[in-house]
């Protein structure tokens, strides 16, 4: 978290209207007491992005973005938190402190920017080889894989002399100590022969973080030997699994997804066709740090894997990690083509855009890729096919979603609907029912909800009703204390929302919602339920024995989840019994209509 106290936050948050700060961003219009606008996180042409300036924060009905005026900044403009914070600070005229650095974080700091330098250096030393004598040869390979005199620019592309030491003699020039060298990963060194550069006779890559600053290299050689491709060796600086090739370049794309390809090549052949919005992981395998930076700047990717068993097999482990950061997927078709750089140079720019309009949902991808590996002119295999579709789809956890999804795979493998219902229908019910303990009578809510105890919408809706009525409503403290309880929240989340609100309503006139967004700036995930929370206002004309009821109905449904989850868990009968009692009186937790 920050090392800003709580109070400057909310004095930078509270000094910057956030209509005023949105409002610059996106066109907004005044509706009633809010303002509403088309959604810059999700696409779509009647608005339902909201801002309230009495709440002084923002919410989408469509997507379900929400947060204060920091979140909004962090995610319209990628700023992290302190980028946010001095922006919005220095808008107003206050000014930050700057924190005390430990005098460990200060080494790292200081050999951190040494190391940015080193690499700089080595970068231009590169970039004025490839354009000298010693980098004829990398010239013309270049030019013969058809790379432009300003995509050589754009992507820094440089040359690693045929010598052991000629970028070694350079930066010592430069004043780099040999250890500096050795850590950057640019030298290494032997016992008998000394300093040798860690390139050589190859053209290099640079490789730069999100800011453009070079961070280590790819170097390729220019004939067909082995290791094809040299890459700087994990560094103080050079994370790979926290970095992708060109997202200084792609992240400014206004395509509304990112192509994640597997080579230098192939992205540099994409943006040189046009298309600003290629990136690769950096000769490793796709990682869930990858995939969280991905969706830092985007909601979809397309990939273009190379179409060989090694390309398939990377894009099939490469989906599950991109579905888990809740990224959309599509997967790109490049036969007869190895790889998209093959297909640009072949088929062109508006061929290749035209395979991006065409790239097949991940689902239907997986369905091809795994039909493979059945003979389905056997019945049995056929059977077992269909039943590894239906497993497949029950992990789809929105109902909706997979009915889209059956539809889909059913019409693309020519299936008969019907057939594929029933399967998944059994499948899910199997896994519930062998679950189930025999003695209690569960209800489908109770059912659904130990699939996935946290995520169930009903209870989520119920949390964020009664949440927000705690905050903004006119209970005491006390009187809250009295009627909920932390644990009633199944969201870990929201129990400390909870608490957060008892320990603060004391104290404040007005707990504005977006005081209590601040808490929650750094994770996306978390600021939106957060949000969600102050999305859930009664409407002005509900009256006090309309708004008791949902606030209790809400509670007991709360509390019922609750003990069906302790049912679960009971081990004796006695126990069982008592909580089955308690459950019997559920019914009679009201919150009253002198407290709403
Ligand atoms: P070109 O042959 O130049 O078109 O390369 P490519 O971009 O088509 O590369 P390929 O599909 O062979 O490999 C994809 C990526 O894997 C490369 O961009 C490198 O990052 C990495 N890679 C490929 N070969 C090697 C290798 O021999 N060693 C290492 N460390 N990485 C490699
Ligand atoms: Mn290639």
């Amino acid at each position: 978290m920050p090392f800003y106290p709580e109070e400057l936050i909310e004095e930078v948050r509270s000094r910057n209207d956030i209509v005023a700060v949105i409002g610059a961003r996106v066109k907004l219009t005044r509706k009633g007491a809010n303002y509403f606008g088309c959604c810059p996180f999700h696409s779509e042409k009647t608005p339902s992005f909201s801002v309230s300036p009495s709440k002084q924060m923002y919410y989408c009905f469509g997507c379900g973005a929400g947060g204060n005026v920091v979140t909004f900044l962090m995610n319209y403009e990628n700023y992290n938190f302190t980028e946010a914070m001095e922006h919005l600070a220095s808008r107003v005229g206050i000014t930050l402190p700057k924190r005390e650095m430990t005098s460990q974080e200060k080494e790292r700091e200081s050999l951190r920017s040494r190391l940015l330098q080193l690499n700089g250096e080595a970068a231009k030393f590169y970039f004025y080889q490839l354009r000298g004598e010693a980098g004829r040869e990398g010239l013309a390979y270049l030019s013969r894989r058809g790379l432009s005199r300003e995509t050589l620019q754009k992507f820094g592309l440089g040359f690693a002399p045929n010598s052991y030491d000629a970028l070694y003699r350079y930066l010592k020039e430069k004043g780099f100590s040999d250890e500096e060298l050795k850590v950057g990963g640019l030298a290494r060194f032997k016992e008998q022969s000394g300093a040798h550069d860690y390139f050589r006779n190859r053209v290099m890559f640079p490789i730069m973080d999100r800011n453009s600053r070079v961070i280590g290299f790819g170097g390729r050689v220019m004939e067909p030997i082995e290791p094809k491709y040299l890459n700087s060796p994990e560094t103080p600086l050079f994370d790979k699994g926290g970095n992708l090739y060109a997202l200084h370049l792609a992240r400014a794309t206004r395509r509304p997804y990112l192509l994640l390809c597997e080579g230098y090549m192939d992205v540099i052949s994409v943006h040189q066709a046009g298309i600003d919005a290629a990136v690769a992981s950096l000769g490793t395998a796709l990682t869930g740090g990858h995939a969280l930076l991905l969706k830092r700047y985007t909601d979809q990717v397309i990939l273009c894997y190379d179409s060989d068993a090694a390309g398939i097999k990377a894009a099939m482990r490469a989906i599950p990690i991109l579905r888990e950061a809740g990224l959309g997927i599509r997967v790109l078709d490049l036969k007869p083509y190895k790889d998209p750089d093959e297909f640009i140079v072949h088929e062109g720019t508006e061929a290749f855009e035209k395979r991006i309009e065409d790239a097949l949902n991940f689902f239907l991808y997986q369905s091809d890729v795994w039909k493979s590996g059945y003979n389905l002119q056997n019945p049995a295999e056929r059977t077992a096919y269909y039943k590894k579709l239906a497993e497949e789809l029950v992990t789809f956890e929105d109902p909706l979603e997979r009915d889209n999804y059956l539809s889909a795979v059913c019409e693309r493998q020519e299936i008969s609907r019907e057939r594929m219902e029933g399967l998944v229908g059994r499948i899910g019910n199997g896994r519930i029912s062998s679950e189930r303990p025999e003695s209690v009578d569960l209800s489908e809510e109770a059912l659904s909800l130990r699939a996935r105890p946290e995520r169930d919408e009903g209870l989520l809706t119920a949390s964020q009703v009664l949440l927000n009525w705690a905050a903004t409503g006119p209970a005491s403290p006390e009187k809250l204390r009295e009627t909920i309880r932390e644990e009633d929240f199944p969201l870990q989340l929201y129990r400390e929302i909870f608490r957060y609100i008892l320990q603060e309503k004391g104290q404040r006139e007005v707990l504005l919602p977006a005081t209590v967004l601040n808490r929650y700036l750094e994770s996306e995930e978390d600021s939106k339920l957060a949000a969600a929370i102050f999305s859930r206002s009664f409407s002005e004309s509900a009256s006090p024995a309309q708004k008791s009821r949902v606030l209790s109905e809400s509670l007991q449904r709360l509390r019922k989840a609750y003990l069906q989850k302790e049912l679960q868990t009971a081990g004796d009968a006695k126990s069982m019994q008592a909580l089955i009692t308690e459950m019997s009186r559920i019914r009679s937790v009201t919150i009253g209509e002198n407290l709403v």
